[in-house]
């Protein structure tokens, strides 16, 4: 059997000779029902999940499953449309898969992208929120196991133990902010706290995460943030607030009310994209 380092090295290899010779510079993730930025590249390149060696495969509707690779605002990039989740029964090891590839196809700075519940007073449904900071909630930590510096993106990377002070970096979060502003629109931040799923929290549950300084709730993000840190890769969160979370709002929460309000917001997702990945690339 090969080592995990050596199937990501494999799916990456994969991938890369799909490019064309594309060096693709920042890495987008697409959150359920936020998936139009992927239609705004350039001379895209489409590769299913399902055809890389290795890759995991969303089971969820509304998560399409494909890597879309090319030019957004002139900039190499490359899109997750789709992602996998742990309340699927993918391991941690899984989960973070992608993110290792992402790193090994060279990308050093990339935009994570959620459907989140709304925690926090004052937050409205369709609201984009950059985040400061995050709480894993999830249970477990991907890096547990042995240590693989291979995965080091920057000579200061892959260490044992590392700092998450700045885990979403402060400069890319306001260029954000500034892009949003031009949008028309003011972009807000707060702290992601991530559970492992698939069951929204009860009312209870809730009330104890704003206590512990949530601001959002999700499924996602955090691990692949932990591991995008480990490989020295900049992180850019930025939740949509599809529902406010249990005992918040007036209806009951669905998969359909989340995924409906990622559709009235993915256009606008779509333009801050467009309009922030090349003021990434070009620092
Ligand atoms: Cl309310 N909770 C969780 N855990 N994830 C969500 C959500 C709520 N709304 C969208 N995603």
């Amino acid at each position: 059997m090969s080592s995990y380092f050596d199937r990501v090295g494999e799916a990456a290899a994969f991938v890369r000779a799909r490019l064309n010779g594309l060096k693709p510079r920042v890495g987008i993730v697409l959150g359920s029902g936020l998936g139009a930025a992927a239609e705004a590249v350039r001379d895209a390149v489409v590769v299913p999940y399902g055809e890389i060696p290795n890759f995991p495969q969303s089971t969820v509707v509304g998560h399409s499953g494909r890597l879309v690779a090319g030019e957004l605002g002139g900039v190499p990039v490359v899109v997750m449309q789709g992602r996998v989740h742990y309340y699927e029964g993918y391991t941690p090891a899984e989960v973070t898969f992608p993110m290792r590839v992402l790193g090994a196809l060279g990308i050093r700075a990339v935009v994570l992208t959620n459907a989140a519940g709304g925690i926090a007073e004052g937050l409205e449904i369709g609201q984009l929120v950059a985040l400061s900071d995050h709480i894993n909630f999830m249970g477990w930590n991907p890096l547990t196991g042995p240590n693989e510096p291979r995965f080091a993106c920057i000579p200061a990377a892959g260490l044992r133990f590392f700092d998450m002070t700045e885990a979403y970096s402060n400069e890319l979060r306001g260029l954000a902010k500034q892009a949003a502003a031009e949008e028309g629109f003011a972009m807000a931040e707060g702290v992601y706290l991530a559970t492992p799923g698939p069951s929204f929290e009860t009312p209870a549950e809730i009330r104890a995460f704003r206590t512990l300084g949530a601001t959002l709730v999700g499924m996602s993000t955090v691990p692949e943030t932990i591991v995008a840190r480990h490989m020295g890769i900049e992180v850019l969160g930025i939740s949509c607030v599809t529902n406010l979370a249990a005992g918040l709002g007036a209806t009951q929460l669905s998969h359909d009310e989340v995924f409906e309000a990622g559709r009235k917001v993915e256009q606008r997702l779509a333009r801050l994209l467009e309009r922030l990945t090349p003021r990434i690339a070009e620092r």
